[in-house]
């Protein structure tokens, strides 16, 4: 009784999703919709000794095989494929799995998943397989009620077991039932066996329907779990966005149960990997992506996008940020409109104003670059003080060079850096210059031309306009 089979259909072509990805592969929150299926279910193998997923793949099936093999990899989970060449029906793909997968006979349950629910939960798992094996059932399918069932298998209950009617299928009474198949199902693998066996293709669809192994008279049940939107099958664009809208809900509800004000959660996007401490504040609009880290005390203003980057507490990003790979050290304020690129690492209290983009730089505690500016391949020493419109020009068109600024510089307005190039600690630069040259700590450097004024000339270039012009 402790060995488990985990059979995912993933045959599907999901045409109406009209999306040149196979449906199992689509993205979803930073990761692929096949992902949530597994994730559900690997959580609920506890109580057995052994387990092992079995894929039923088809339409694209290399692709789907490559993907899910490095996902399968990476979460340490057994697996296997398996291949229904043609889409026959749900029966005929779990027919499928247990001729392909040479282990699945020999397992004691069988639980039975499709590619495209990714709202389902270990929970719901859980409590099906608990209810099966609590009243010893050979086999149990997960039901839900709705106000719309159209579309789904109908339940119908008897004294002893129970049979699902498609709607295909279904009489006028039986189209009226509102509890509703939700295609997850565990079972006792030698129950699912023997019936699979005698399952036909004789109804409206000419299909094999798996429900067909639920009959009247057998030691089987419907159990009644969870809302309707933890079965929601992704069909289509708009089950896809409505399944983005509840797993963002609950990553929002599961932050501010702990402790971090969302302003507007039905506004933001947060993926599940995302990490954020108690007392931080995510306005409007702003996305959180990927790998990132959010400390304690952040004010993370309206639009700001945050991917993969880890930022300290304390921290204020103003507006319209866009942050991407950057560490960003405790204290610092960012933008508004601010563009941190790949590999922007920043200390303590570092200032970094409106319309500036770093790439590749370090600025050190204390550092300021407040407006206009671009720092790539560059370090700003501690304290330094970088002017409106500086540019470190870090490309000569075929290699990017380095920039050093030391510690303590002034440097003024409108000037730029010719790298590679090094400007020594406490030197002082005169805005508008170019600064081609490498100079030595304490150095005053002015690079620009001489200006020359010539009263009363101007008159020679002001000229009144034409008529019509
Ligand atoms: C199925 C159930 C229905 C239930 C509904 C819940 C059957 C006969 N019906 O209907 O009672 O209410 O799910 O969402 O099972 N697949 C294959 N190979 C096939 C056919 C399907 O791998 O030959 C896969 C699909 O890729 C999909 C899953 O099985 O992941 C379900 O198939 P689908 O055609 O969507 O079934 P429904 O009509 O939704
Ligand atoms: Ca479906």
């Amino acid at each position: 009784m402790n060995s488990l089979g985990i059979v995912i259909l993933a045959a599907g072509q999901g045409t109406r999703l009209r999306l040149d990805c196979p449906k199992p592969l689509v993205p979803l929150r930073g990761r692929c919709l096949i992902d949530y299926v597994i994730d559900a279910a690997a959580g609920c193998r506890s109580s057995f000794k052994q387990s092992r997923f079995g894929v039923v793949t088809g339409h694209r099936k290399e692709e789907v095989e490559r993907a899910l093999s490095e996902l399968f990899k990476s979460k340490k989970l057994d697996y296997d494929f398996a291949f229904q060449k043609e889409q026959k029906g749900t029966a005929d793909a779990v027919r499928s799995y247990f001729r392909d997968c040479h282990w699945a006979t020999q397992t004691d349950w069988t639980l039975v998943l499709c590619a495209d629910t990714p709202l389902l939960t270990s929970q719901v798992l859980e409590q099906l397989r608990d209810y099966t094996l609590k009243y010893n059932l050979n086999g149990a399918a997960a039901s839900f009620t709705t106000d719309v069932p159209y579309g789904y298998g109908r339940i119908v209950r008897e004294k002893k077991g129970f049979r699902i009617v498609e709607q295909k299928d279904a009489s006028k009474q039986e189209e009226a039932i509102n509890e509703v198949n939700s295609g997850v199902y565990f079972l006792k693998t030698s129950y699912l066996v023997d019936k699979l066996s005698s399952v036909t293709a004789d109804n409206k669809a000419k299909e094999f329907y798996l429900t067909d192994v639920f009959q009247v008279g057998e030691s089987v049940e419907p159990v009644l779990l969870g809302c309707e939107s933890t079965f929601l099958g992704v069909n289509d664009l708009i089950q896809l966005s409505e399944s983005e809208r509840v797993l963002n809900q609950r990553k929002c509800h599961e932050l501010m149960l702990s402790g971090v004000r969302i302003s507007n959660p039905n506004n933001v996007v947060i993926e599940d990997s995302v990490q954020v401490e108690a007392g931080s504040l995510i306005m409007d609009q702003s996305h959180l992506l990927g790998q990132t880290k959010v400390g304690a005390h952040v004010t993370i203003e309206p639009g700001c996008v945050i991917k993969s980057s880890k930022i300290s507490d304390n921290v204020t990003l103003h507006a319209y940020s866009h942050i991407v790979d950057s560490v960003i050290g405790q204290g610092a304020s960012i933008g508004p409109f601010a563009r941190l690129r790949p590999g922007t690492d920043l200390g303590e209290r570092v200032k970094i104003g409106n319309f500036v983009e770093t790439k590749k730089s370090r600025l050190l505690n204390d550092a300021k670059v407040s407006h206009l500016s671009y720092i790539g391949d560059a370090e700003v020493g501690e304290r330094s003080n970088i002017g409106c419109g500086f540019i470190t020009c870090n490309y000569d068109g075929v290699k990017k060079h380095f920039t050093k600024i030391g510690a303590d510089c002034f440097v003024g307005s409108d000037s730029q850096a010719v790298a590679p190039v090094e400007i020594g600690d406490r030197s002082f630069i005169a805005c508008s210059s170019t600064v081609t040259q490498s100079v030595p700590a304490d150095s005053f450097v002015i690079s620009r031309g001489k200006q020359v004024v010539k009263p009363g000339l101007a008159k020679r270039f002001i000229r009144p306009k034409e008529a019509n012009s």
